[in-house]
């Protein structure tokens, strides 16, 4: 705890390639898990199994490609990627609880409460969420203006008018007529916020002016809704090592509106995301390969 980053592979040439940012954050993350290694704990193990597996790690991927392609230095990068990869992880534990959605596989294994029961996987979640704070307090490199920002747009990002709100609305909200646009203020809580605090933190970190910033935050936003229709299209398949057909009940676009229109939305959600990016980026950027990257080209 509290060592600060040193990766060759990330401060080298070589780091421009995706592969080894991806192979340092891991590298990172494990790292910064390192006080749970060998504990007989439970919430310790399931932290390790939840956090330490096969992730898409989206989030902090955009978070490293925005800040890095913005002149950021490396340090600090992987250790905000990770702080928001904890607490997306802990919104996963809770998103698969029986009183929530009630799944039984997450990233290709039980999910924590299968494996540990409910009280575990609760804690789990608090000891998630809370050591993403303690990691924002102690990365390094980061002037004390910037880290209380990041603190007050990460817990705004979770609160009641964030990740909580989207996830209340995805539960109760379904069995009521909803709108195009109800279901899409859902999303934008539910997945959409992380992605905009993701960017956010690439921003504050590489010190970015107001309208380089506006833009990106729009960029995230797009780029959240792509990312939830896309995940909803996806929901009548198990490919992804998580529980098939868990939206029946739920009032997703696909359910509304039907698979085709969806994609039709999607579509628009992704050019819209690749018009912000162009205006801070120009036409070839890292970031808009890996945002093409997430999206499979039918659509
Ligand atoms: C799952 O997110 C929840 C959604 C917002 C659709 P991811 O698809 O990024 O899940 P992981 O991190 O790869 O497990
Ligand atoms: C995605 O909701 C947003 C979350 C906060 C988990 P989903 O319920 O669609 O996510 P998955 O499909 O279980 O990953
Ligand atoms: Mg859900
Ligand atoms: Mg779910
Ligand atoms: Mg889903």
């Amino acid at each position: 705890m509290g060592s600060s980053f040193t990766d060759p592979a990330f401060d080298s040439a070589e780091s421009e390639s995706l592969a080894a940012i991806q192979q340092a954050f891991e590298r990172r993350l494990e790292e910064l898990l390192s006080d749970t290694q060998g504990s007989d704990d439970p919430v310790s193990q399931a932290m390790r199994t939840s956090l330490l597996v096969s992730g898409k790690r989206v989030r902090p991927l955009l978070l490293v490609l925005a800040a890095r392609e913005l002149g950021c230095p490396a340090p600090m990068l992987l250790d905000l990627g990770a702080s928001v990869e904890m607490i997306h992880t802990a919104s996963l534990i809770l998103d698969d609880l029986p009183c929530m959605d009630n799944a039984s596989m997450r990233r290709g294994r039980p999910t924590v409460h299968r494996q540990h029961g409910e009280d575990v996987a609760m804690l789990t979640v608090v000891a998630l969420l809370s050591r993403a704070f303690g990691v924002v307090s102690e990365a390094p490199g980061l002037s004390a203006e910037q880290r209380t920002m990041m603190i007050g747009h990460l817990s705004q990002a979770i609160g009641a008018q964030g990740l909580v709100r989207g996830q209340y609305e995805d539960l109760h909200e379904a069995h009521r007529p909803r709108s195009v646009t109800d279901v899409m203020i859902t999303n934008r809580h539910k997945t959409g916020v992380l992605f905009q605090v993701s960017l956010r933190m690439a921003t504050l970190a590489a010190g970015t002016d107001q309208a380089a910033t506006d833009a990106l935050e729009r960029f995230a936003l797009a780029l959240g809704q792509a990312y939830q229709l896309c995940d909803d299209l996806g929901d009548c398949s198990a490919v992804h090592g998580k529980d098939a057909y868990q939206d029946r009940d739920k009032a997703t676009l696909v359910n509304l509106l039907g698979a085709e229109e969806v994609r039709r939305l999607l579509n628009e959600q992704l050019e819209e995301a690749d018009r912000y990016l162009t205006l801070v980026y120009g036409p070839r950027s890292a970031l808009c390969n890996f945002m093409r990257s997430l999206f499979p080209r039918a659509w």
